[in-house]
């Protein structure tokens, strides 16, 4: 017997075309990946619980778009264009007709098996089901698809529209076919993919995450101000932003959600998320989403 996934056993070879991109979560890294695909000219669905939180995503992806016209690199015709391709809507079943369905929900393990088994009942037989999970098992996620040789890791980085990489990550039984699929397309979206073989927080994560807790230790054990964490960091490594500020960036809910996942696949005290970061968390200083983490963008 050979797992499918495995050599001998895979579906066909071809790679599919893509044409039609379903994104579940209308939040950062959905509404940007849905930018990525309609600014190079695919239909991007767009699916949230609520017509408050879709309403936010299309606002992002419009205001993101105003950047390049003021830049000069986009007409209003052509934003108008990409905007068009957009749909949002709340209903789950109009993910139904696209070739790949991408979740971009929070980062809870049980949430993406309950949405994964959702998409799972509507798509069809041929549709790619991908996860931009940031760290959970790829091979676990796909417990929860009748197909997981159609399911596969994407892993986008926030801003999606200006970050240049995608993690494509295969699950033990993920398909050779699958993975060129993901892989041509993000070529397509302008990234340069990066194949990661299953394991908790990948590859950049399972680096970046741990250093900015690291951080955020060092912040609790009062060697440095967020500050001088930060500028510390931006000129002694020509880090674009400090640890602190790129946490405020990503949510302190995502970096604590990730190395949980970390601690837990580990079992490494290595991985322990800070108790700092944790009270925050707990406090609902999240970052720049609910206006404060580790700066006050209210100011
Ligand atoms: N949409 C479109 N364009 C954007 C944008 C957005 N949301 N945000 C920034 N930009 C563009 C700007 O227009 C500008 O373009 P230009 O250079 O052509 O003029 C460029 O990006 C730089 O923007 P700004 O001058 O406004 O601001 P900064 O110089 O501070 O750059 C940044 C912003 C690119 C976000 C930079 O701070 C950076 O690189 N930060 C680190 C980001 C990072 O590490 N992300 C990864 C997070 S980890 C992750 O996502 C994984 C997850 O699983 C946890």
């Amino acid at each position: 017997m050979t797992l499918s996934g495995q050599p001998g056993e895979h579906e066909g070879k071809q790679t599919m075309s893509i044409q039609t991109i379903g994104i579940i979560g209308a939040g950062a890294m959905g509404s940007g990946i849905a930018q990525a695909c309609a600014v190079v000219g695919l239909n991007a669905v767009m699916q949230d619980v609520n017509d408050a939180a879709l309403e936010r995503g299309v606002r992002t992806v419009s205001g993101s778009l105003d950047r390049l016209l003021k830049k000069g690199t986009m007409s209003d015709a052509e934003k108008a264009a990409a905007m068009a391709r957009i749909r949002a809507t709340t209903r789950p079943e109009d993910l139904a007709a696209a070739d790949l369905i991408i979740e971009a929900a929070t980062e809870n393990e049980a949430l993406k098996i309950k949405i994964l088994q959702n998409v799972d009942a509507i798509a069809s037989e041929n549709t790619i089901i991908a996860t931009n999970t940031s760290s959970i098992s790829i091979t676990r996620l796909a417990s929860a698809i009748k197909r997981p040789e159609r399911f596969v890791g994407m892993h986008f980085f926030n801003p999606v529209p200006v970050m240049a990489l995608v993690e494509i990550i295969r699950g033990l039984r993920t398909s050779d076919a699958t993975v060129e699929t993901v892989t041509e397309l993000s070529t397509k979206l302008g990234k340069t993919p990066i194949g990661v073989k299953n394991s908790a927080g990948f590859v950049v994560n399972r680096i970046l995450c741990p250093m900015i807790n690291e951080a955020i230790f060092t912040l609790q054990d009062g060697l440095a101000s967020v500050e001088e964490i930060d500028a510390g960091m931006r000129l002694g490594c020509n880090h674009p932003i400090g640890p602190l500020a790129l946490c405020d960036l990503v949510g302190l809910d995502v970096e604590l959600a990730v190395m949980e996942v970390l601690y837990n696949a580990f079992n490494d005290s290595k991985y322990r998320p800070a108790p700092l970061l944790k009270e925050m968390v707990d406090a609902g200083l999240l970052g720049r989403k609910t206006g404060r983490g580790f700066y006050d963008y209210k100011k």
